[in-house]
């Protein structure tokens, strides 16, 4: 991801967007509050301090301050592309068979499936990942990680690697995805290589990003699947407003109401500290700093978003300013 800033290029917002994103940077800084995920070792000893914010337009420029060119892996972030794959492998009929698009009032990890049709709520929560992910076509374990590795090159352009360490360890406690995927199967909700399936599950989320990827990755879901970078379609764009619409109702957890509300552009977190958020036919934003609140949402970022949805008035509703 390697664009240069060119302070030239702002004219398409209302304010020198570098200037906006410095200025964010220096306020939340110095904003501590939040704890690490510590249910993996890899996760408790990243630096808390680390903070990145970027902007990549759908036009292709790429505004970036702070750590961004640390990595980190994706976690939950994930899930959104996943069901991209799925919805392109199944179509969307068949895909709302399994996976509901219910927002649940729960955390992402909550044991709980829909009554009476035992499908997971919705795909942005764990249960529900876990079932898209079992659905991704392949004719073994290793064509399927490789067409989602494929599918993560699409949208940042960039290499995808797993980090091994962070899979390993995830497999290894991930005790509780696997009584989701035990419960689905139970219903007949999963296919019954469930060890298969949070195996991809597992490896998807430690996929390793840095800010400006998540950005970029962003970007291409506001600008009808298409990188702006590298100018490829990473998925079609007839799966774009399911993607967007469970983002926006499901992509923050129990936060999502609210956020929904005060911030009003489609998002989705992960306990890696990133938020990735969608503005349509504007921008991809990422925001990375590790520090989380009780929801598992990045402290830092979601100011971060709330100040920017005000300042450039991105809120999807929003009606004050001028056409
Ligand atoms: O399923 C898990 O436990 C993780 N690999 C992903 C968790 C995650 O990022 C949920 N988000 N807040």
């Amino acid at each position: 991801m390697a664009n240069s800033v060119n302070p030239e290029d702002l004219e398409i917002l209302p304010s020198p967007l570098l200037a906006v994103l410095n200025d964010l940077h220096s306020q939340y800084k110095s904003l501590n509050e939040g704890t690490l995920a510590n249910y993996i070792p890899e996760l408790a000893k990243v630096n808390p301090d680390l903070f990145s914010i970027c902007i990549a337009t759908v036009d292709g420029k790429i505004y970036q301050v702070g750590d961004y060119q640390q990595t980190f892996t994706i976690q939950s972030i994930s899930k959104v592309f996943a069901y991209g794959l799925a919805l392109e492998d199944h179509g969307r009929d068949y895909i709302l068979t399994r996976v509901g698009v219910e927002p649940t009032g729960d955390a992402f990890n909550a044991i709980i499936l829909d009554e009476p049709s035992k499908r997971p709520y919705n795909p942005m929560v764990n249960a529900g990942a876990i079932a898209i992910t079992s659905l991704i076509k392949g004719s073994g374990p290793t064509e399927r990680l490789n067409r989602v590795l494929e599918m993560f090159q699409r949208y940042t352009g960039q290499d995808a690697l797993v980090d091994i360490s962070v899979f390993t360890s995830e497999r290894s406690t991930g005790h509780r995805n696997r009584a989701m995927a035990h419960l689905m199967l139970n219903f007949g909700m999963i296919d019954h290589n469930i060890e298969e399936a949070l195996d991809l599950y597992f490896q998807q989320c430690a996929v390793m990003v840095n800010c400006p990827d998540l950005a970029v990755m962003a970007a291409t879901l506001a600008n009808k699947g298409i990188n702006p970078v590298t100018g490829k379609q990473a998925v079609n764009n007839l799966y774009i407003k399911d993607i967007l619409s469970v983002m926006y109702t499901c992509g923050m957890y129990n936060f999502a109401g609210e956020w929904a509300y005060k911030i009003g552009f489609p998002a989705k977190s992960g306990v890696c500290g990133g938020i990735m958020a969608v503005v349509p036919r504007k921008m991809g934003i990422a925001v990375f700093s590790p520090l989380l609140d009780v929801r598992g949402n990045s402290v830092r970022g979601v100011k971060v978003c709330e100040e920017l949805s005000q300042r450039l008035q991105l809120h999807l509703f929003e009606c004050s300013g001028e056409d």
